[in-house]
């Protein structure tokens, strides 16, 4: 029998005719009549041959084996992380002696937040990026990271980085270039000569930082030219409909995936594509361009997945994970930010009325290729994107809804349990984000300044809750540095002339290994608790094969306002899962559980029967149970 050998040639050639028409389908239609045309589609072949053409041996060898098992990523043993690698290892050569914390928890994906070259003083907390080749030197150099990488993928563990493709800082390069002049440059951007077309723009823009970065254009006098920013000043946006930007992205996505980097956090994509008398947010050619970017990375580094960040309304949101055309061909991964928001206004408001709605108005069961990244917190404020037509179906009034939410977590709402402080109020509109770590959110630290033991355990039940909830939900769930062991608000920040600007450094602290080995040591101890808990909720998801995401996901009713229910549906079995979001008693009745596919009356969570025998599940306050 002769042996079977296959050439890197080969294997690139398969994987090219697997997704040649994805990539060409929307490049021609985006950039089919540009003069360039021929020219980029050369370039964009030969810039994937030579990406392919480097890719480490071992990074080609995993490609082979995710080729082999595209369902990775939606398995219930994915549970993720992220952290600022300063604040949690000190730098990069720190991150490998991190990583027994990490797998104890059940960690397989780690998101070191944004560590590529950021532009000098305020960075945005590094989503201002001068160099997409460059490590920012605080944390290492690109050596460093690949030793990270490697390490983190000894263990099993997946690497996530942001890739900023919606705009660079202004010390940027090309920037710099468009600055002095260089027309190739300039085309890199958005300039303006005069206002009038900024000012046509703007009627229907929105500001997404109305109190420090106030308008989308920034004058620079010494161009003479507007510059589209709709960030911050030193962000400028980029000009996607110059086919050059499509091809300086893909090398330098294909240029992190070779290093080792297996989930690309694309930052801020509804955002790449303007168009007049529109909020330039989610225009049909982003999808294009991300079903695009997702098919050159699937011919040169399949391993690698995308996660798309765009913190939109649920049907804004939905495409991103592909819809319709691009149904299964674009994001692998999108926030769920709706799920994080009617956790938080359930839970202010005891009551998941809302929360019920718009889970079961606007998710579909299933996705193809695709899951979502659930989350209690991240790096970034909460918006209370919830909308005036969801808010009228359960009698509330969205304005009055979203103000209560936002007065509630700033803890000023009279028996708020929370502490948190407003981010970007803009009086316009009424809306006030919120800041505030998932702890000092859901009331251990007001709980801890008084000294109230009940308050304390409520608070820890409100964070183990929030937990058992995006562990069971579809998707893979994202922990943010420290909530694993409660750390508190961190208000040093207005101390810090960097970031007093920006609340969101409320809730990106320092890691406390203090109060991490203590925790560790003493489960009894507060943090000891939290963590404890966290590593049973993670440890009982990856041994329950219903969270698959393949597994539908259905909202169930269960009559009582003070419950939400989600059923896991597997052909081997379901998984109902009830959370009570009140601190009060409550109970559904077993046949309820049964008829919606309990059978076993089985808490998997606690791993204990339950029933109090008289045909009542009794639910204590903030009670989850995974029921089998
Ligand atoms: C994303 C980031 C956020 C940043 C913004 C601009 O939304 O999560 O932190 O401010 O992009 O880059």
């Amino acid at each position: 029998m002769a042996a079977f050998s296959i050439s890197d040639d080969d294997i690139f050639a398969l994987r090219y005719a697997r997704s040649r028409d994805d990539l060409w389908d929307m490049l021609s239609r985006i950039y089919g009549t540009h003069p360039d045309y021929a020219r980029f589609r050369k370039a964009l072949e030969r810039s994937l041959r030579k990406a392919w053409a480097e890719r480490p041996a071992d990074l080609k060898r995993l490609d082979l084996r995710r080729d082999l098992e595209p369902d990775w990523f939606q398995r219930p043993d994915m549970t993720g992380y992220a952290f600022y690698i300063d604040r949690f290892a000190g730098d990069l050569k720190g991150v490998p002696g991190k990583l027994d914390y990490l797998a104890d928890l059940g960690i397989t994906y780690v998101h070191f937040m944004p560590c590529l070259k950021p532009r000098p003083g305020d960075s945005d907390g590094g989503y201002s990026v001068m160099d997409y080749r460059r490590i920012n030197p605080a944390y290492g150099d690109m050596a460093d990271f690949e030793a990270a990488t490697a390490a983190c993928r000894a263990r099993g563990i997946s690497v996530c980085v942001d890739l900023v493709i919606n705009h660079t800082a202004k010390e940027h390069a090309w920037a710099k270039k468009a600055r002095a002049g260089d027309p190739r440059y300039r085309d890199y951007y958005l300039m303006f000569e005069d206002d009038r077309l900024p000012k046509a723009y703007e009627k229907t823009l929105v500001e997404v930082f109305p109190d420090n970065a106030p308008g989308n254009f920034t004058w620079y006098p010494d161009i003479g030219r507007w510059v589209w920013t709709t960030f911050n000043e030193h962000q400028w946006d980029l000009n996607w409909a110059n086919p050059q930007i499509f091809l300086e992205m893909v090398e330098v996505m294909l240029f992190l995936a070779n290093r080792g980097v297996e989930i690309l956090r694309l930052d801020a994509v509804a955002f790449i594509w303007k168009r007049m008398g529109t909020r330039c947010q989610s225009e049909p050619e982003c999808h294009m361009l991300l079903q695009a970017l997702r098919a050159a990375c699937r011919i040169v580094a399949p391993a690698v997945i995308h996660l798309e960040e765009a913190i939109v309304s649920p049907e804004e949101m939905l495409p991103y994970l592909g819809r319709g055309e691009h149904d299964g061909k674009e994001g692998n991964l999108a926030y769920h930010n709706s799920l994080m928001v009617q956790f938080w206004s359930a839970l202010a408001a005891r009551d998941t009325q809302l929360m019920t709605h718009v889970m079961a108005t606007h998710f579909p069961p299933t996705l193809t290729n695709a899951t979502y990244a659930t989350y209690l917190r991240c790096h970034d404020d909460i918006g209370w994107a919830v909308t005036d037509e969801d808010a009228a179906a359960v009698g509330l009034d969205g304005r009055m809804h979203r103000a209560f939410l936002s007065e509630f977590y700033e803890g000023a709402f009279p028996g708020s349990f929370a502490a948190g402080e407003p981010f970007q109020f803009n009086p316009e509109t009424g809306d006030k984000r919120i800041s505030g770590t998932c702890a000092s959110l859901a009331g251990l630290e007001k709980a801890v300044a008084a000294g109230d033991a009940t308050a304390v355990d409520r608070a820890i039940d409100r964070i183990l809750m929030g937990h058992a909830l995006i562990a069971s939900y579809c998707g893979i769930p994202l922990i943010y540095m420290g909530d694993e062991v409660g750390l508190l608000n961190d208000y040093g920040y207005h101390d810090e002339p960097r970031h007093a600007h920006d609340s969101r450094w409320l809730h990106r602290p320092v890691m406390d290994w203090d109060r991490a080995q203590a925790a560790a040591a003493a489960p009894g101890s507060i943090e000891g608790r939290v963590l404890a808990g966290l590593r049973r909720i993670f440890a009982r998801r990856a041994a329950t094969p219903a969270f698959h995401a393949r597994h539908p996901t259905e909202i169930l009713q269960t009559g009582n306002t003070a419950l939400f229910a989600v059923a896991r549906r597997a052909p081997t079995g379901s998984v109902v899962c009830l959370f009570n979001f009140t601190d009060f008693w409550h109970a559904v009745p077993a046949s309820w559980a049964v008829q919606n596919g309990a059978t076993g009356l089985h808490d998997l969570l606690s791993d204990a029967p339950v029933g109090d025998g008289t045909g009542a599940i009794p639910l204590p306050p903030y009670a989850r149970l995974w029921l089998r």
